[in-house]
């Protein structure tokens, strides 16, 4: 992982591959943003024009490189777009410096050390500029031959080393947003990997013990169910959705607890290593990119380390649901009928609709504890999909002021969100005629349909909501800010944020 540290060097002086400044758009031309004010000393107070010069507008995403002026150290100058220059006393917003950040770190893959010298007015940017650092800073080259020497002309090691200039690196409150910032980044960074591990590395048993070694390391009570376990406990759902694989199902629950909690708040993950369907098996063109269905296990487990590691003042508990969806003589068929562990019958229709079956074992084990609030994350249905699109997540719920709360929350951390309805005449299109309820429902609305089949399996009384990250989970196209192709974390900012905002008693 690329190394982050506060220092209060001077631009000039500073021993670095490139030093990294800000340019804002502004009304007639680009700006240069506050905390690039050596260099632009250094240019004769002219690196606006020189900036204008090299085609710079100071538009997001925007990066544009110039030799650094005589006297610094550094080669280099990068200076990357924050967008419009914010209003009067405004201040950059958190996720302009995000995405700055995370462009600059990613263009400057391949180099040692990187000096960032990005608008820096109080604690909190410096906090956001390093999670976009970091996040931006990753890549996934495990599996890449030539990744494995930094030194090959073509591997291109993320950037190593990270200053952020500007900052006071003795203030408290800078040093615990950049410590935030590290441990939030580096627990992503990890679901990132877990998303984008192939399903071959990747199985229930696999991940399950991965969760186990960062419990242990981080002083998170862990249990997993294995499938002995799963029998004698009655999780039809999880043992059905699983019947089918080699590789066998598991439960992990990951119980993070402070002395000083007032609150009880539950994570539950859709954690499908692989969806091929099962039985009514995924056409070639659908299944490739399918190891992602453990997406929201990954963001639950990342969120629960992080809570861990930030020492926040709430309990904790993440429920893993895992299971590879794959069709074999012993997967369960269309037209079964499972007893799931709530004691309700589920008709399987399509066995392709699995996660909500493995949620729904998990959703009803969580409620048991009857937490404050469950909030589950998965990668649900195709439906969200096509009506968010790929960068957004839905949010569903039985608690309108809740779901708003989750709404908001994933806004202030930069993640896009929208609320969406569980309009109660959709239920019926899940009647069965032998089982209490079908796995599947009308098509039109389906994310609203998996939405209502989960509620069913929440305990009375509890508050829940659930993030369909079908769409931003696995990012497709190309890099953009500090997302990177490929798994993405999605969803792991907002548990983290909603954790920190019940610890200190600003929600429910
Ligand atoms: N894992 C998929 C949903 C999905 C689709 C995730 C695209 C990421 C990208 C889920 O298990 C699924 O197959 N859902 C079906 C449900 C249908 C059979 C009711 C779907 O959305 O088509
Ligand atoms: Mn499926
Ligand atoms: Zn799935």
């Amino acid at each position: 992982m690329t190394a982050l540290t506060l220092s209060t060097a001077a631009a000039p002086g500073l021993r670095a591959d490139a030093i990294v400044i800000g340019v804002a758009k502004g009304a007639k031309g680009p700006v240069v943003a506050p905390g690039a004010e050596a260099v632009d000393k250094a240019y004769d107070g002219r690196l606006a024009g020189v900036l204008e010069t090299l085609g710079a507008s100071g538009a997001e995403g925007e990066v544009t490189k110039l030799p650094a002026p005589s006297g610094f150290k550094a080669p280099l100058v990068l200076a990357v777009g924050l967008g419009a220059v914010p209003e009067q006393d405004a201040g950059y917003d958190a996720e302009a410096l995000r995405k700055a950040a995370g462009v600059a770190a990613r263009t400057l893959s391949g180099a040692r050390k990187a000096a960032f010298a990005l608008p820096v007015a109080e604690a909190a940017d410096a906090g956001a500029i390093g999670e976009g650092a970091l996040l931006g800073a990753y890549s996934f080259d495990a599996y890449k031959e030539n990744g494995k020497d930094p030194k090959a002309k073509n591997g291109k090691a993320p950037l190593a080393e990270v200053a952020l200039l500007g900052g006071k690196p003795r203030d408290k409150a800078y040093k615990a947003a950049v410590e935030r910032a590290v441990a939030v980044a580096e627990e992503l960074n990890r679901a990132r990997d877990l998303v984008n591990t192939p399903p071959n590395d990747l199985n229930p048993e696999s991940f399950a013990a991965i969760a186990q070694a960062a419990a242990k390391e981080h002083g998170i009570k862990v249990q997993v169910l294995d499938e002995k376990a799963l029998v004698k406990g009655g999780y039809g759902g999880i043992l059905g959705v699983g019947a089918g694989s080699a590789a066998g199902p598991r439960l992990v629950k990951l119980s993070y607890t402070s002395s000083k909690a007032k609150k009880h708040l539950a994570f539950v993950g859709k954690g499908i290593t692989y969806d091929s369907g099962g039985i009514s098996l995924k056409p070639a063109g659908h299944n490739e990119t399918m190891k992602c269905d453990m997406s929201g296990a990954a963001s639950v487990f990342a969120a629960v380390v992080a809570a861990a590691r930030l020492g926040l003042e709430v309990n904790v508990t993440g429920w893993l649901a895992l299971a590879e969806n794959m069709p074999s003589g012993s997967a369960t068929r269309p037209g079964d009928v499972l007893r799931m562990y709530s004691g309700k019958t589920v008709e399987v229709l399509n066995t392709d609709a699995e996660g909500r079956l493995v949620l729904a074992d998990a959703l009803w084990a969580a409620s048991q504890e009857k937490p404050d609030a469950i909030v589950d994350v998965a990668t649900l249905t195709g439906a969200m999909v096509l009506a968010l699109g790929n960068r957004t997540f839905g949010i569903m719920g039985n608690d309108d002021a809740f779901r708003t709360a989750l709404y908001e929350v994933a806004e202030e951390v930069g993640e896009p969100a929208w609320p969406m309805p569980l309009p109660e005449h959709l239920r019926k299109g899940m009647d069965s005629p032998t089982a209490d309820i079908a796995n599947m429902g009308e098509r039109m609305g389906g994310g609203l349909v998996a939405g209502l089949f989960l509620r069913e399996f929440v305990g009375d009384g509890i508050t829940w909501a659930h993030l369909d990250i079908a769409g931003p989970a696995f990012n497709e196209g190309g890099p953009f800010g500090y997302t990177p192709k490929g798994g993405t974390g999605s969803g792991v900012r907002t548990l983290v944020r909603l954790a920190e905002l019940t610890a200190a008693g600003e929600l429910g």
